[in-house]
Protein backbone atom coordinates (compact mmCIF):
# COMPACT_ATOMS: atom_id res chain seq x y z
CA UNK A 1 0.00 0.00 0.00
CA UNK A 2 3.17 2.39 1.14
CA UNK A 3 4.76 1.71 -2.46
CA UNK A 4 1.14 2.22 -4.30
CA UNK A 5 0.91 6.15 -2.85
CA UNK A 6 4.41 6.84 -4.51
CA UNK A 7 4.66 4.74 -8.03
CA UNK A 8 2.71 6.74 -10.75
CA UNK A 9 -0.66 5.17 -11.70
CA UNK A 10 -1.45 3.69 -14.65
CA UNK A 11 -4.90 3.09 -16.54
CA UNK A 12 -6.60 1.69 -19.49
CA UNK A 13 -9.29 -0.36 -20.89
CA UNK A 14 -10.75 -2.13 -24.25
CA UNK A 15 -13.96 -2.57 -25.07
CA UNK A 16 -15.15 -6.20 -25.19
CA UNK A 17 -16.69 -5.16 -28.42
CA UNK A 18 -15.88 -8.61 -30.02
CA UNK A 19 -12.29 -9.69 -31.17
CA UNK A 20 -8.95 -8.29 -29.93
CA UNK A 21 -7.25 -7.16 -33.62
CA UNK A 22 -3.28 -6.67 -34.24
CA UNK A 23 -4.19 -3.08 -33.66
CA UNK A 24 -5.34 -3.19 -30.26
CA UNK A 25 -2.78 -5.21 -29.47
CA UNK A 26 0.51 -3.79 -31.34
CA UNK A 27 -0.92 -0.16 -30.46
CA UNK A 28 -1.69 0.01 -26.27
CA UNK A 29 -1.35 -3.63 -24.85
CA UNK A 30 1.76 -4.22 -26.09
CA UNK A 31 3.22 -2.07 -23.30
CA UNK A 32 1.22 -3.06 -20.70
CA UNK A 33 3.38 -5.88 -19.16
CA UNK A 34 6.26 -3.79 -18.92
CA UNK A 35 4.35 -0.87 -16.95
CA UNK A 36 3.29 -3.50 -13.77
CA UNK A 37 6.68 -4.01 -12.98
CA UNK A 38 6.85 -0.34 -12.70
CA UNK A 39 3.70 1.30 -11.72
CA UNK A 40 0.63 0.99 -9.92
CA UNK A 41 -1.51 -0.58 -13.03
CA UNK A 42 -5.18 -0.77 -13.57
CA UNK A 43 -6.95 -2.33 -16.48
CA UNK A 44 -10.30 -2.96 -17.18
CA UNK A 45 -13.02 -4.42 -19.89
CA UNK A 46 -14.80 -1.51 -20.65
CA UNK A 47 -18.28 -3.55 -20.70
CA UNK A 48 -20.19 -0.27 -20.44
CA UNK A 49 -18.75 1.67 -23.01
CA UNK A 50 -19.54 -1.64 -25.29
CA UNK A 51 -23.42 -1.17 -25.41
CA UNK A 52 -23.29 1.70 -26.74
CA UNK A 53 -23.69 -0.23 -29.79
CA UNK A 54 -26.22 -2.96 -30.01
CA UNK A 55 -25.12 -6.43 -28.58
CA UNK A 56 -26.06 -9.47 -28.36
CA UNK A 57 -26.03 -10.40 -24.53
CA UNK A 58 -24.22 -14.11 -24.14
CA UNK A 59 -21.68 -12.93 -26.77
CA UNK A 60 -20.86 -9.77 -24.60
CA UNK A 61 -20.56 -11.96 -21.51
CA UNK A 62 -18.34 -14.45 -23.36
CA UNK A 63 -16.09 -11.85 -24.83
CA UNK A 64 -15.76 -9.86 -21.84
CA UNK A 65 -14.42 -13.73 -20.07
CA UNK A 66 -11.94 -14.13 -22.96
CA UNK A 67 -10.80 -10.18 -22.76
CA UNK A 68 -9.56 -10.95 -19.75
CA UNK A 69 -8.12 -14.32 -20.91
CA UNK A 70 -6.03 -12.34 -23.43
CA UNK A 71 -5.22 -9.61 -21.02
CA UNK A 72 -3.38 -12.50 -18.72
CA UNK A 73 -1.80 -14.54 -21.86
CA UNK A 74 -0.11 -10.96 -22.66
CA UNK A 75 0.96 -10.82 -19.60
CA UNK A 76 -0.91 -9.11 -17.50
CA UNK A 77 0.20 -10.68 -14.03
CA UNK A 78 -3.16 -10.51 -11.55
CA UNK A 79 -0.69 -10.04 -8.44
CA UNK A 80 1.31 -7.56 -10.06
CA UNK A 81 -2.08 -5.43 -11.23
CA UNK A 82 -5.36 -4.56 -10.83
CA UNK A 83 -7.40 -6.32 -13.75
CA UNK A 84 -11.38 -6.06 -13.33
CA UNK A 85 -14.45 -5.22 -15.24
CA UNK A 86 -16.12 -1.64 -15.47
CA UNK A 87 -19.50 -2.80 -14.54
CA UNK A 88 -18.55 -4.14 -11.65
CA UNK A 89 -17.21 -1.40 -10.38
CA UNK A 90 -20.67 0.97 -10.02
CA UNK A 91 -18.58 4.07 -9.29
CA UNK A 92 -17.68 4.85 -12.39
CA UNK A 93 -21.16 4.89 -13.64
CA UNK A 94 -21.87 7.08 -10.68
CA UNK A 95 -19.09 9.83 -11.31
CA UNK A 96 -19.70 9.89 -14.93
CA UNK A 97 -23.40 11.47 -13.99
CA UNK A 98 -21.85 14.29 -12.20
CA UNK A 99 -19.45 14.72 -14.96
CA UNK A 100 -21.77 14.87 -17.08
CA UNK A 101 -23.23 18.10 -15.32
CA UNK A 102 -19.63 19.42 -16.11
CA UNK A 103 -19.50 18.73 -20.06
CA UNK A 104 -20.87 20.91 -22.37
CA UNK A 105 -22.86 19.73 -25.06
CA UNK A 106 -21.08 21.56 -27.97
CA UNK A 107 -17.67 19.92 -26.82
CA UNK A 108 -18.96 16.15 -27.04
CA UNK A 109 -20.60 17.26 -30.47
CA UNK A 110 -17.06 17.85 -31.39
CA UNK A 111 -15.80 14.16 -30.98
CA UNK A 112 -14.70 12.62 -34.15
CA UNK A 113 -15.24 9.57 -33.01
CA UNK A 114 -18.75 9.99 -32.29
CA UNK A 115 -18.87 11.71 -35.53
CA UNK A 116 -17.94 8.70 -37.36
CA UNK A 117 -19.69 5.88 -35.10
CA UNK A 118 -22.84 8.07 -35.75
CA UNK A 119 -22.11 7.89 -39.17
CA UNK A 120 -21.88 3.44 -38.83
CA UNK A 121 -24.95 3.55 -36.50
CA UNK A 122 -27.56 5.74 -38.35
CA UNK A 123 -30.55 3.87 -36.82
CA UNK A 124 -29.02 4.24 -33.05
CA UNK A 125 -27.60 7.46 -32.53
CA UNK A 126 -28.29 6.98 -28.72
CA UNK A 127 -27.43 9.39 -25.79
CA UNK A 128 -24.55 7.12 -24.46
CA UNK A 129 -22.50 7.34 -27.52
CA UNK A 130 -22.81 10.86 -27.52
CA UNK A 131 -21.85 11.15 -23.88
CA UNK A 132 -19.04 7.62 -24.33
CA UNK A 133 -16.02 10.22 -23.48
CA UNK A 134 -17.94 11.32 -20.01
CA UNK A 135 -17.93 7.74 -18.79
CA UNK A 136 -14.44 7.62 -19.91
CA UNK A 137 -13.15 10.56 -18.44
CA UNK A 138 -14.59 9.03 -15.28
CA UNK A 139 -12.93 5.53 -15.72
CA UNK A 140 -9.73 7.57 -15.27
CA UNK A 141 -10.02 10.45 -13.39
CA UNK A 142 -12.08 7.88 -10.44
CA UNK A 143 -8.77 6.02 -10.18
CA UNK A 144 -6.60 9.62 -9.88
CA UNK A 145 -4.62 7.96 -13.05
CA UNK A 146 -1.57 9.27 -14.02
CA UNK A 147 -0.78 7.92 -17.71
CA UNK A 148 -3.26 6.73 -19.81
CA UNK A 149 -1.99 4.19 -22.36
CA UNK A 150 -3.74 4.19 -25.55
CA UNK A 151 -3.68 4.21 -29.51
CA UNK A 152 -3.58 7.22 -31.60
CA UNK A 153 -7.55 7.48 -32.08
CA UNK A 154 -8.40 7.80 -28.47
CA UNK A 155 -5.80 10.61 -27.88
CA UNK A 156 -9.02 13.59 -28.31
CA UNK A 157 -11.17 11.46 -25.51
CA UNK A 158 -7.82 11.39 -23.05
CA UNK A 159 -7.47 15.39 -23.87
CA UNK A 160 -11.49 16.01 -23.32
CA UNK A 161 -11.36 14.20 -19.54
CA UNK A 162 -7.96 16.75 -18.57
CA UNK A 163 -10.78 19.69 -19.82
CA UNK A 164 -13.09 17.88 -18.09
CA UNK A 165 -10.71 17.51 -14.77
CA UNK A 166 -8.95 20.97 -15.02
CA UNK A 167 -12.92 22.28 -15.08
CA UNK A 168 -13.35 21.01 -11.99
CA UNK A 169 -10.52 21.33 -10.25
CA UNK A 170 -11.04 25.11 -11.23
CA UNK A 171 -14.63 25.22 -8.94
CA UNK A 172 -13.83 22.61 -6.35
CA UNK A 173 -9.79 22.73 -5.89
CA UNK A 174 -7.37 19.56 -6.99
CA UNK A 175 -9.88 16.75 -6.86
CA UNK A 176 -8.58 15.22 -9.71
CA UNK A 177 -5.31 14.32 -11.10
CA UNK A 178 -5.12 15.36 -14.00
CA UNK A 179 -3.95 12.69 -16.68
CA UNK A 180 -1.36 12.45 -19.79
CA UNK A 181 -1.91 10.50 -22.81
CA UNK A 182 0.77 7.80 -23.14
CA UNK A 183 0.74 6.60 -26.93
CA UNK A 184 3.91 4.51 -28.16
CA UNK A 185 5.73 5.96 -31.42
CA UNK A 186 5.39 2.48 -33.34
CA UNK A 187 1.92 1.32 -33.50
CA UNK A 188 -0.09 3.89 -32.25
CA UNK A 189 -1.93 3.82 -35.36
CA UNK A 190 -2.13 0.20 -37.25
CA UNK A 191 -4.08 0.33 -40.57
CA UNK A 192 -6.49 -2.16 -42.50
CA UNK A 193 -4.69 -4.47 -44.80
CA UNK A 194 -6.66 -4.13 -47.37
CA UNK A 195 -7.24 -0.60 -47.23
CA UNK A 196 -4.33 1.24 -45.55
CA UNK A 197 -5.87 4.73 -45.75
CA UNK A 198 -8.38 3.79 -42.68
CA UNK A 199 -7.17 1.84 -39.60
CA UNK A 200 -7.41 -1.52 -38.75
CA UNK A 201 -10.56 -2.23 -37.07
CA UNK A 202 -12.88 -5.21 -36.64
CA UNK A 203 -15.73 -3.45 -38.81
CA UNK A 204 -13.79 -4.55 -41.86
CA UNK A 205 -12.54 -8.29 -41.10
CA UNK A 206 -10.48 -8.64 -43.91
CA UNK A 207 -7.91 -6.13 -43.34
CA UNK A 208 -7.93 -7.08 -39.76
CA UNK A 209 -5.68 -9.69 -37.44
CA UNK A 210 -7.65 -11.17 -34.60
CA UNK A 211 -5.41 -12.57 -31.44
CA UNK A 212 -7.00 -16.01 -31.66
CA UNK A 213 -6.72 -15.90 -35.62
CA UNK A 214 -5.66 -19.24 -36.74
CA UNK A 215 -1.79 -19.15 -38.40
CA UNK A 216 -2.60 -19.74 -41.95
CA UNK A 217 -4.88 -17.39 -42.00
CA UNK A 218 -2.69 -14.76 -40.53
CA UNK A 219 -0.55 -15.66 -43.21
CA UNK A 220 -3.24 -15.53 -46.14
CA UNK A 221 -4.27 -11.70 -45.06
CA UNK A 222 -0.72 -10.80 -44.73
CA UNK A 223 -0.06 -12.09 -48.11
CA UNK A 224 -2.70 -10.46 -49.62
CA UNK A 225 -2.32 -7.46 -48.16
CA UNK A 226 -2.33 -4.59 -50.00
CA UNK A 227 0.80 -2.56 -50.97
CA UNK A 228 1.65 0.48 -53.22
CA UNK A 229 1.38 0.52 -57.04
CA UNK A 230 3.81 2.35 -57.21
CA UNK A 231 6.72 1.21 -59.84
CA UNK A 232 9.79 1.46 -57.07
CA UNK A 233 8.28 -1.74 -55.41
CA UNK A 234 11.01 -2.12 -52.70
CA UNK A 235 10.61 -1.93 -48.70
CA UNK A 236 11.16 1.67 -47.67
CA UNK A 237 9.08 3.50 -44.47
CA UNK A 238 7.53 6.58 -46.33
CA UNK A 239 3.95 6.61 -45.05
CA UNK A 240 2.65 9.37 -47.66
CA UNK A 241 4.22 7.36 -50.67
CA UNK A 242 3.71 4.31 -49.75
CA UNK A 243 1.30 3.71 -46.58
CA UNK A 244 0.44 -0.06 -47.33
CA UNK A 245 4.19 -0.76 -47.20
CA UNK A 246 4.64 1.68 -44.45
CA UNK A 247 2.03 -0.15 -42.31
CA UNK A 248 3.57 -3.89 -42.77
CA UNK A 249 6.89 -2.28 -41.73
CA UNK A 250 5.72 -0.97 -38.63
CA UNK A 251 3.91 -4.20 -37.59
CA UNK A 252 7.12 -5.54 -38.20
CA UNK A 253 8.80 -3.51 -36.44
CA UNK A 254 6.32 -3.91 -33.46
CA UNK A 255 6.69 -7.92 -34.00
CA UNK A 256 10.57 -7.81 -33.93
CA UNK A 257 11.64 -5.08 -32.32
CA UNK A 258 13.60 -4.03 -35.46
CA UNK A 259 14.11 -0.51 -36.09
CA UNK A 260 12.98 0.90 -39.43
CA UNK A 261 16.50 1.14 -40.83
CA UNK A 262 17.28 -2.56 -40.17
CA UNK A 263 14.23 -3.07 -42.01
CA UNK A 264 14.66 -1.61 -44.89
CA UNK A 265 18.49 -2.88 -45.09
CA UNK A 266 17.20 -6.49 -44.34
CA UNK A 267 14.72 -6.23 -47.39
CA UNK A 268 16.79 -4.34 -49.87
CA UNK A 269 15.86 -5.69 -53.35
CA UNK A 270 13.73 -8.55 -52.13
CA UNK A 271 10.57 -6.63 -52.79
CA UNK A 272 7.25 -7.05 -51.44
CA UNK A 273 6.58 -10.77 -52.22
CA UNK A 274 9.57 -11.78 -49.57
CA UNK A 275 8.76 -9.40 -46.71
CA UNK A 276 4.54 -9.79 -46.96
CA UNK A 277 5.28 -13.34 -45.72
CA UNK A 278 7.95 -12.71 -43.45
CA UNK A 279 5.54 -9.99 -41.50
CA UNK A 280 2.94 -12.80 -41.47
CA UNK A 281 5.28 -15.15 -39.87
CA UNK A 282 7.03 -12.47 -37.39
CA UNK A 283 2.87 -11.51 -36.30
CA UNK A 284 1.81 -15.63 -36.42
CA UNK A 285 5.08 -16.23 -33.83
CA UNK A 286 4.39 -13.40 -31.87
CA UNK A 287 0.60 -14.46 -31.28
CA UNK A 288 1.31 -17.95 -31.28
CA UNK A 289 2.13 -18.24 -27.41
CA UNK A 290 -0.67 -15.39 -26.36
CA UNK A 291 -3.40 -17.75 -28.55
CA UNK A 292 -2.49 -21.28 -26.59
CA UNK A 293 -2.17 -19.37 -23.21
CA UNK A 294 -5.66 -17.69 -23.59
CA UNK A 295 -6.94 -21.49 -24.61
CA UNK A 296 -5.67 -22.86 -21.43
CA UNK A 297 -6.88 -20.02 -19.49
CA UNK A 298 -10.46 -19.97 -20.62
CA UNK A 299 -10.57 -23.40 -19.84
CA UNK A 300 -10.24 -22.34 -16.23
CA UNK A 301 -13.76 -20.50 -15.55
CA UNK A 302 -12.95 -21.04 -11.94
CA UNK A 303 -9.59 -19.34 -11.74
CA UNK A 304 -11.01 -16.03 -14.09
CA UNK A 305 -13.92 -15.52 -12.08
CA UNK A 306 -11.29 -15.07 -8.99
CA UNK A 307 -9.08 -12.86 -10.84
CA UNK A 308 -12.05 -10.60 -11.82
CA UNK A 309 -13.41 -10.72 -8.17
CA UNK A 310 -10.75 -9.46 -6.31
CA UNK A 311 -9.87 -6.95 -9.34
CA UNK A 312 -13.17 -5.36 -8.47
CA UNK A 313 -13.17 -5.38 -4.68
CA UNK A 314 -9.42 -3.30 -5.36
CA UNK A 315 -11.03 -1.16 -8.25
CA UNK A 316 -14.02 0.14 -6.25
CA UNK A 317 -11.84 0.80 -2.66
CA UNK A 318 -9.98 3.27 -4.82
CA UNK A 319 -13.03 4.16 -6.76
CA UNK A 320 -15.02 5.04 -4.20
CA UNK A 321 -12.83 7.56 -2.12
CA UNK A 322 -12.71 9.54 -5.04
CA UNK A 323 -16.80 9.15 -5.81
CA UNK A 324 -16.96 10.08 -2.01
CA UNK A 325 -14.94 12.93 -2.27
CA UNK A 326 -16.54 14.61 -5.55
CA UNK A 327 -20.20 13.90 -3.93
CA UNK A 328 -19.09 16.08 -0.70
CA UNK A 329 -17.51 18.53 -3.23
CA UNK A 330 -20.58 19.75 -5.49
CA UNK A 331 -22.79 19.45 -2.18
CA UNK A 332 -24.03 15.95 -1.80
CA UNK A 333 -25.82 15.39 1.84
CA UNK A 334 -23.88 12.36 3.29
CA UNK A 335 -25.71 9.13 3.73
P1 LIG B 1 -11.11 0.36 -28.06
O1 LIG B 1 -11.72 -0.79 -27.36
O2 LIG B 1 -11.72 0.84 -29.32
O3 LIG B 1 -9.59 0.05 -28.38
C1 LIG B 1 -8.72 -0.45 -27.38
C2 LIG B 1 -7.35 0.18 -27.54
O4 LIG B 1 -6.79 -0.18 -28.81
C3 LIG B 1 -6.36 1.00 -29.49
N1 LIG B 1 -6.54 0.79 -30.94
C4 LIG B 1 -5.54 0.87 -31.82
N2 LIG B 1 -4.23 1.16 -31.68
C5 LIG B 1 -3.47 1.14 -32.81
N3 LIG B 1 -3.97 0.87 -34.05
C6 LIG B 1 -5.27 0.58 -34.24
N4 LIG B 1 -5.73 0.29 -35.45
C7 LIG B 1 -6.13 0.57 -33.09
N5 LIG B 1 -7.45 0.32 -32.91
C8 LIG B 1 -7.68 0.46 -31.58
C9 LIG B 1 -7.24 2.11 -28.94
O5 LIG B 1 -6.65 3.37 -29.10
C10 LIG B 1 -7.37 1.71 -27.49
O6 LIG B 1 -6.26 2.16 -26.74
N6 LIG B 1 -12.73 4.19 -25.35
C11 LIG B 1 -11.76 3.13 -25.38
C12 LIG B 1 -11.88 2.19 -24.19
C13 LIG B 1 -11.85 2.88 -22.89
C14 LIG B 1 -10.71 3.46 -22.25
C15 LIG B 1 -11.19 4.02 -21.05
C16 LIG B 1 -9.36 3.53 -22.60
C17 LIG B 1 -12.92 3.12 -22.08
N7 LIG B 1 -12.53 3.80 -20.99
C18 LIG B 1 -10.33 4.68 -20.17
C19 LIG B 1 -8.50 4.20 -21.71
C20 LIG B 1 -8.99 4.76 -20.51
C21 LIG B 1 -11.99 2.32 -26.63
O7 LIG B 1 -13.06 2.27 -27.17
O8 LIG B 1 -10.93 1.58 -27.04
Amino acid sequence: MENATVKKRILSGIQPSGRLHLGNYLGPLRHWPEMIEEFDCYFFMADLHTITVRQNPADLRRQTLTLLAQYIACGLDPEKCVLFIQSHVPAHSQLSWVLNCYTMFGELSRMTQFKDKSAKNADNINAGLFTYPVLMASDILIYQADMVPVGEDQRQHVEICRDIANRFNGIYGDVFKVPEPYIAKVGARIKSLSAPASKMSKSQPDGCVFLLEKPEDIMRKFKRSVTDSDTERCVRYDPEEKPGVSNLIQIYASATGKTFDEIEAEFDGKGYGVFKPAVGEAVVETLRPIREETERLLADKAYLEGVYRAGAEKAAYVANRTLSKVYKKVGFLAR
